[in-house]
């Protein structure tokens, strides 16, 4: 076979399916967001690849005004990073649902198609970033919060007083029904966490 010949076979062959390849070679949002307030990280012991992603929240009307990413991960990561991204962008913090990791890969895998089993670490670093840089944001919200009462969820401002007397109240067992009683957890996600520890002392109080 004429080398010229093989030459052009491998310089029009994709290592990636056809969606990955495009978002891959056309990602608009890689790049490194200077007024981002909002900062996260997720990192592969498969592969050794990492993800940043950076944010713009906006302080007042608490939604995203800008996101993009840095990775030195696969095209599969690329797509992953470029599609939540661009998902995320416009959004308020109020209507992100807790951010599930089971919907957030169903709304990339919508748009890319489903991802093999193999690269299921591509979609976790973006994952583990994404929500890292809630939890950064949440973090600062905290820090320059004036108010008297601890804040738990600053997506919904719900003190920890409240979700304590939720708890208490309704003997609530999971994250999701003190979500339904006050909507805290119900937006970035990143106070989950918290509200699920509040459950469990609660709980070995009552043991
Ligand atoms: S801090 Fe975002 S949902 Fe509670």
């Amino acid at each position: 076979m004429p080398f010229a010949f093989l030459l052009f076979t491998f310089t029009n062959v994709s290592f990636y399916p056809p969606k990955i390849n495009q978002r891959f070679s056309d990602a608009k949002n890689a790049g490194k967001l200077t007024d981002a307030n909002a900062v996260g990280f997720g990192a592969s012991f498969v592969c050794g690849s990492f993800v940043r992603f950076f944010l713009h929240i906006d302080q007042e009307t608490k939604s995203i005004a800008a996101a993009k990413f840095k990775t030195s991960g696969c095209g599969y990561a690329i797509a992953a990073a470029e599609v939540l991204t661009e998902k995320i962008v416009g959004k308020n913090l109020t209507e992100l649902h807790g951010l599930e990791n089971k919907d957030l890969r169903k709304e990339i895998e919508a748009e890319l198609e489903l991802f093999p089993g193999n690269r299921a670490h591509c979609l976790a670093i973006c994952f583990n970033a994404l929500h890292e840089s809630f939890a950064d944001f949440r973090t600062r919200q905290i820090s320059e919060f004036a108010g008297e009462k601890a804040l738990v969820c600053t997506c919904f401002s719900v003190s920890e007083e409240t979700v304590e007397q939720i708890i208490a109240a309704n003997e609530t067992e999971t994250v999701e029904e003190v979500t339904a009683f006050c909507r805290a957890g119900g937006g970035c996600g990143s106070c989950r966490f918290l509200i699920q520890e509040m459950i469990d002392i609660r709980q070995m109080e009552n043991w």
